[in-house]
C-alpha cells in the first residue's frame, strides 16, 4: 500500500514496486461487502448512502495491500440522476424505468447539479479522501457517454445491442444528440468528483467493442476525448475500452494518461504501439484467480516478464472481480506483483 506508486506509474515516472488495484475489488466476492449490502438494504441504497459507501471501498485495502481505492458507486448513478430511474434486480442487473427513443425524450433529460442530485457521491469521495489519509489515491470514475447510452437506449445490459445499433444507423444525429447531452453531464460529474477529492480518472467504456471502428470513433472515442480536454489535466485519466485494441494508437492519442486493457492483447504489443505516449494498466484475465495459487503465480510474472521494469505500467485485471473467486487468491496477486523486482 503506498500513496504514490498509482500516481508515478500513471506519470511514467520510475516506482519501487508495480503498483496493483483490481477493478471491481469492492463486490460480491468479500463477504464483508455483502454483510454491508444487506445492512443498505439494496445495491442502489449502498450506493446512496456516503457512509456504507465509503465503508465498502475501504474494506479491500483493510485485506489487501493494493496501491489505490476506487470510488464506491455505478456508472449508471448519472443517467439515474438524469431522470431514468434506475433499479438493479436481483439476478437480473441494472434496468432502468424509463428508456430514451426519441428528441423529445432527451430534452426531457436533466443535466444535473453534481452537489446537488450527485451529492451522496460527493460526501462519499470526501468522506474516503479524509478517511484514507494518504495512504493510497484515490479513483473516481464515470462511464463513457457511450457505454451509458446503450444503457439509456436499452434499459439494461443487452445481448445484441439492436435497439441502439438501429439508433445508430438509422437516427445518427438523435444518438449523437444524447451522447452531446451525456457528455455534457459527465464533465460536470468529473470535475466535481475532482474538486471533492478524486485523484484520477477513470472511465469506462465497456461496450467500446461492439462498435465497428469508424463507429466507434465517431460515437464513442470522440466523446470519451471531449471530456478528458475539459479536465484538463487536473488529475491523471485512464481510457478503460473494452475490445477496441484495433484502436489503441487512437485511444493513445486521445490526451488520456493511460489505457486500461481487457486481457485480449498481449501487452508487450500494446506497449510498443502506444510507443510511450500513455501508461498502461491491466491485462490479466480475472478468471485466472479461479485458478492454484501457484497458476496464479506463474501466469502473473509472465505478465510481468513481458512488459518489462520500463516505467509507466500499473498491474490489473483486464476486466471486473467475478463474484466467486476466492479472496485469498487476490492477495496472492497482490503479493506476486509487489514481490516483483523492478530494478
Ligand atoms: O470497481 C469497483 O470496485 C468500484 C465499483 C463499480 C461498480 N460498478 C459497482 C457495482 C464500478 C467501477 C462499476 C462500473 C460499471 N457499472 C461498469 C463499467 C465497468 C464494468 O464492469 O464493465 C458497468 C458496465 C456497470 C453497470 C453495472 N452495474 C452492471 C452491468 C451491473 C450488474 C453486473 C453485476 O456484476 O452484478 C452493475 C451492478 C454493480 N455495480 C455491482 C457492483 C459491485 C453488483 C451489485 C450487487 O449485486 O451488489
Amino acid at each position: 500500500m503506498n500513496n504514490q506508486r498509482l500516481l508515478q506509474a500513471l506519470y511514467r515516472q520510475p516506482v519501487d514496486k508495480i503498483p496493483v488495484w483490481f477493478m471491481r475489488q469492492a463486490g460480491r466476492y468479500l463477504p464483508e461487502y455483502q454483510a454491508t449490502r444487506k445492512q443498505a438494504g439494496s445495491f442502489i441504497k449502498l450506493c446512496k448512502t456516503p457512509e456504507l459507501a465509503a465503508e465498502v471501498s475501504l474494506q479491500p485495502l483493510r485485506r489487501f495491500s493494493v496501491d489505490a481505492a476506487i470510488l464506491f458507486s455505478d456508472i449508471l448513478v448519472l443517467p439515474d440522476a438524469m431522470g431514468l430511474g434506475l433499479e438493479v434486480v436481483e439476478t437480473v442487473g441494472p434496468r432502468f424505468a424509463r428508456t430514451i427513443s426519441s428528441s423529445h425524450d432527451i430534452q426531457q433529460l436533466v443535466i444535473p447539479d453534481p452537489e446537488q442530485e450527485l451529492r451522496y457521491v460527493m460526501e462519499t469521495v470526501r468522506l474516503l479522501r479524509a478517511e484514507l489519509n494518504n495512504q493510497v489515491p484515490l479513483i473516481g470514475f464515470a462511464g463513457s457517454p457511450w457505454t451509458v447510452a446503450t444503457y439509456m437506449v436499452e434499459g439494461q445490459t443487452s445481448k445484441g445491442f439492436n435497439i441502439v445499433k438501429k439508433m445508430l444507423y438509422r437516427e445518427p444525429e438523435l444518438l449523437h444528440a444524447l451522447l452531446k447531452k451525456i457528455t455534457e453531464a459527465t464533465i460536470l460529474y468529473l470535475q466535481a468528483q475532482i474538486e471533492a477529492g478524486a485523484q484520477v480518472i477513470m472511465i469506462f467504456d465497456t461496450w467500446g467493442g461492439i462498435l465497428q471502428p469508424l463507429s466507434y470513433q465517431a460515437f464513442s472515442l470522440t466523446y470519451m476525448q471531449t471530456i478528458i480536454k475539459k479536465l484538463n489535466n487536473k488529475v491523471p485519466t485512464i481510457i478503460y475500452s473494452k475490445q477496441t485494441h484495433g484502436a489503441l494508437e487512437k485511444i493513445a492519442d486521445s490526451g488520456c494518461s493511460a489505457i486500461g486493457l481487457d486481457w485480449t492483447i498481449e501487452l508487450k504489443e500494446a506497449k510498443a504501439r502506444v510507443q510511450h505516449k500513455v501508461a498502461l494498466q491491466g491485462n490479466l484475465d480475472p478468471a485466472v484467480l479461479y485458478a492454484s495459487p501457484e497458476q496464479i503465480r506463474m501466469q502473473i510474472t509472465k505478465l510481468l516478464t513481458e512488459i518489462g521494469s520500463e516505467p509507466g505500467y500499473i498491474f490489473n485485471v483486464g476486466h471486473g472481480l467475478m463474484p466467486d473467486i476466492n479472496p485469498e487468491h487476490v492477495n496472492v496477486a497482490v503479493e506476486t506483483v509487489h514481490a516483483f523486482s523492478v530494478l
